[in-house]
C-alpha cells in the first residue's frame, strides 16, 4: 500500500490521474490531493470517499509520500518537486521543468526504464510520448536516421484554460488563453517562441525524442500546431530508417507492439482518428506509406489521448514500472 499525493488534482491531467489510479487498482492507503490556494478546500469524491483538497505549501512538501504525481505546471514543480524529493518521496512530474536535466529520467515505459539517480522522474511531452511508442520498434528493427513531426494538438493539451477558449470561442467570446481564436482556426504556435524561430513545444519534441530513444545524434525536426479539437493529439510522423523496410513489415511490427493499435485500411476509410483515440490507452497508427522523396522513408499518422497516454496514464505506468522494478 502506498502513500500517494496528487498535485494539481483539480486540473485536467490531475483528474485523469485519479481515474487511472482507480481503473488500474493502484494500491494506496493514503491519498492527498493538492491544489493552489484557489481550489483549496474543494471536495472531490473518489472511490466512495470524500477528499478535501489542500493548498500545497513548503511545509506539506517536506513530508514523505511514496509517490507524488505532480501535475501543476513548471513553476510549481521547480519549487516543490525538490522538497518532496529531499523528504524521500518519488516524484513523477508532468511538467517540462526537469525533463532535460542529465540526471533526471525521462520515461515512456514501453521504451525505457528509470535509473532513479534522482527521485524526480519526468513524464515527457504529450506529442513526444505518443510518437516514440511506434518509433521504438522501428529503431530496434531498422534503425532511425531522421524524424520530422507535424502535430495537430487538441486544446485540452493546454488544460482547463485551453478547453475554455474553444468552448467560449464557439459562443463568439474572445480568447483568454491563446493569442488568437482557436475556434474555427488553426494556430501554428504552441508554447513560447525561441530565438531560433522554433516554439518551445517544437524544441521539446526534438530534444525529448533523442533523450528517450537514447539517440543523441538522431536528426529530428518538428512543427507543432494547435487545432480546434477538444481531446487527443494527432501527429504526422515522417521517418527515415537506416535500413530498407516495407510498408507490410512496418505494419506487421506495429501489430506486435504492445500499446500500439494499427488502423490502416484506406479502402474502407479506416485510419486513426482523434475522436476514436479519446478515452483509450493505446497509440493508434495508420496511413503508413512510402515517402518517395527520400530513401528508406515512410509517413505514419498517429493519434492518442493526450490526457491519458500523453500525460496521466504514462505517469501512472511509470509508478507501476517502479513498483515492478522493486525500486522502493
Ligand atoms: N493537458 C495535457 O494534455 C498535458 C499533457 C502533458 C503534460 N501536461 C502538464 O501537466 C500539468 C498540468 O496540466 P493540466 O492540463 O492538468 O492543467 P490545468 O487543467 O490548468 O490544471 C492545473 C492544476 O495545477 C494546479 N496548480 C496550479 N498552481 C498550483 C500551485 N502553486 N500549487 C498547487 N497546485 C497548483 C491547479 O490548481 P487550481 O485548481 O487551484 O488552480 C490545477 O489543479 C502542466 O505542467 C502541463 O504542462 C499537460
Amino acid at each position: 500500500m502506498y502513500k500517494i499525493a496528487v498535485v494539481g488534482a483539480t486540473g485536467l491531467v490531475g483528474q485523469k490521474m485519479l481515474e487511472v489510479i482507480e481503473r488500474k487498482n493502484i494500491p494506496y492507503d493514503s491519498l492527498t490531493l493538492f491544489t493552489s490556494a484557489r481550489s483549496a478546500g474543494k471536495t472531490i469524491d473518489f472511490q466512495g470517499k470524500q477528499y478535501i483538497t489542500e493548498e500545497l505549501t513548503e511545509e506539506k512538501a517536506n513530508k514523505k509520500y511514496d509517490f507524488v504525481l505532480m501535475s501543476a505546471g513548471g513553476t510549481t514543480s521547480l519549487k516543490y518537486s525538490p522538497l518532496f524529493e529531499a523528504a524521500g518521496s518519488i516524484v513523477i512530474d508532468n511538467s517540462s521543468a526537469f525533463r532535460m536535466d542529465q540526471d533526471i529520467d525521462l520515461i515512456v515505459p514501453e521504451v525505457n526504464h528509470p535509473q532513479l539517480n534522482r527521485k524526480i522522474i519526468a513524464n515527457p511531452n504529450c506529442s513526444t510520448i505518443q510518437s516514440v511508442v511506434p518509433l521504438k520498434p522501428l529503431q530496434d528493427h531498422f534503425g532511425l536516421k531522421r524524424v520530422a513531426y507535424t502535430t495537430y494538438q487538441a486544446v485540452s493539451g493546454s488544460g482547463v484554460a485551453g478547453r475554455n477558449d474553444l468552448i467560449n470561442g464557439a459562443k463568439g467570446e474572445a480568447p483568454t488563453n491563446y493569442p488568437h481564436p482557436i475556434y474555427n482556426n488553426v494556430l501554428p504556435h504552441i508554447d513560447v517562441f525561441q530565438p531560433t524561430g522554433y516554439t518551445k513545444e517544437e524544441q521539446k519534441m526534438i530534444d525529448e525524442t533523442k533523450k528517450i530513444l537514447n539517440l543523441p545524434d538522431l536528426k529530428v525536426t518538428a512543427t507543432c500546431v494547435r487545432v480546434p479539437v477538444q481531446d487527443s493529439h494527432s501527429v504526422a510522423i515522417n521517418v527515415t530508417l537506416d535500413k530498407p523496410a516495407t510498408v507490410e513489415a512496418i505494419r506487421s511490427l506495429f501489430e506486435q507492439t504492445e500499446g500500439v493499435v494499427l488502423v490502416d485500411d484506406v479502402e474502407h476509410n479506416q485510419y486513426p482518428l482523434a475522436i476514436h483515440a479519446t478515452g483509450k490507452d493505446e497509440v493508434f497508427v495508420g496511413r503508413i506509406r512510402v515517402d518517395e522523396s527520400l530513401e528508406n522513408s515512410f509517413h505514419i499518422w498517429c493519434t492518442a489521448d493526450n490526457l491519458l497516454k500523453g500525460a496521466a496514464l504514462n505517469a501512472v505506468q511509470i509508478l507501476e514500472q517502479i513498483h515492478q522494478q522493486n525500486h522502493l
